[in-house]
Formats: structure tokens, sequence, C-alpha cells
């Protein structure tokens, strides 16, 4: 994929089936050997009720995210959010993890990171994530992952 000028305008929509090559391609790009496989994907995009966000610009889709709601612990969880490389430092992750907070419509918002993952880690914080559990190894290569959650007022 080219470089998205920053003048082209984004668009927030939900995704569907028809997105699913598209979006396996922001994934592999943004996630690199963590991305979730095709089977993964196509299980997001048939579950019920999953919230499923793309992002477009200049007719091609550059962002992605998908949340759930965990109704055994009564709150939402963000499953996956990726936005291309080329994309990236636009505010689309802002734009796409908010647009999918007031879908889930839930009471609180939960997800999980690598600890490494700074950037991601300073965009939850400055959504209004913060830290509450740690998965010890949690990811294949042995690396922790954080838990962050998010309290909205008025749920
Ligand atoms: C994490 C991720 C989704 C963030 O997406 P993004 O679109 O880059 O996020 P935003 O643009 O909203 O915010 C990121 C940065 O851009 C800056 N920014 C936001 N809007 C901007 C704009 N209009 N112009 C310039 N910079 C902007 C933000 O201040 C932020 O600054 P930082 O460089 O200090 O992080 C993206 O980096 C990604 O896909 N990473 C790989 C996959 C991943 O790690 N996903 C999360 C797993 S838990």
């Amino acid at each position: 994929m080219n470089a998205i000028a920053a003048s082209e305008p984004v668009a927030i929509a939900p995704a569907s089936l028809l997105d699913l090559w598209a979006i396996r391609r922001v994934e592999q790009a943004a996630f690199g050997s963590d991305a979730y496989d095709l089977l993964t994907l196509l299980g997001l995009a048939l579950t019920p009720r999953m919230v499923r966000l793309k992002a477009t610009a200049g007719g091609r889709v550059v962002g992605f995210v998908a949340g759930e709601i965990n109704a055994r612990e009564g709150c939402g969880w963000i499953i996956t959010i990726a936005v291309h490389p080329h994309a990236q430092g636009r505010g689309i992750g802002t734009a796409l993890l908010l647009a999918t907070e007031q879908a889930l419509g839930a009471s609180h918002i939960k997800l999980t990171v690598r600890r490494s993952n700074t950037r991601a880690l300073a965009l939850y914080e400055r959504c209004g994530y913060a830290w509450v559990n740690t998965y010890r190894r949690y990811y294949p290569d042995g690396e922790d992952g954080l838990v962050m959650e998010k309290w909205l007022g008025g749920v």
C-alpha cells in the first residue's frame, strides 16, 4: 500500500465479510507475525453481536477494530485494533477505539497489550485506560500482556 496522503479524509464505518481480505492486509502490515490468521479473522467477521469497524481513506481500508461484550464479566473487550503503518499517527487508531467504546455501550472496557508496545500503551492511557492486571507470559514468545481498563461515565 502506498502512503495515504494526510489530506485524504478518513471514514469510520461497520466492516463486513466483504472487507475480510482488506482487513487481513491491514492486520498483517500492522502486527507482522502477531497478526491473526485468516480463520480467526473469519471468526471475528461471523461472530454475532461483535462490533467491527473499519477506517477507510482513498477508497482503501486502512484500519480495523473488533470488540465484544463479555457477558460473564459484564464488560466490553477490544479484541484487536490495527492501523496500516502508512496511515498511523493521524488519529485513526484513537477514532476507531472511541467509536468502538460507543458502539459497545458497556460501563467499562478492557483490552490486553504487550508490555513493550509503548505506542499503543500511550494511546490507551491518553484515551483514559489504566493498568488493572498482568497476564504473565501471555504471548507466544513469552512476553507479558498488560490488561488495561476504562470506565465510561453515564452507562
Ligand atoms: C496502536 C495503533 C492502532 C495506533 O493507531 P494510530 O492510528 O497510529 O493511532 P493515533 O494516530 O490515534 O495515535 C498515535 C499517535 O499519533 C498521534 N496523532 C494522532 N492524531 C494525529 C494527527 N492528526 N497528526 C499527527 N499525529 C497524530 C498521536 O498523538 C499519537 O502519538 P504517538 O506517536 O506519541 O503515539 C497502531 O499504531 C497500530 O496498528 N499498531 C500495530 C498494531 C498494534 O500494536 N495494535 C494494538 C495492539 S494492543
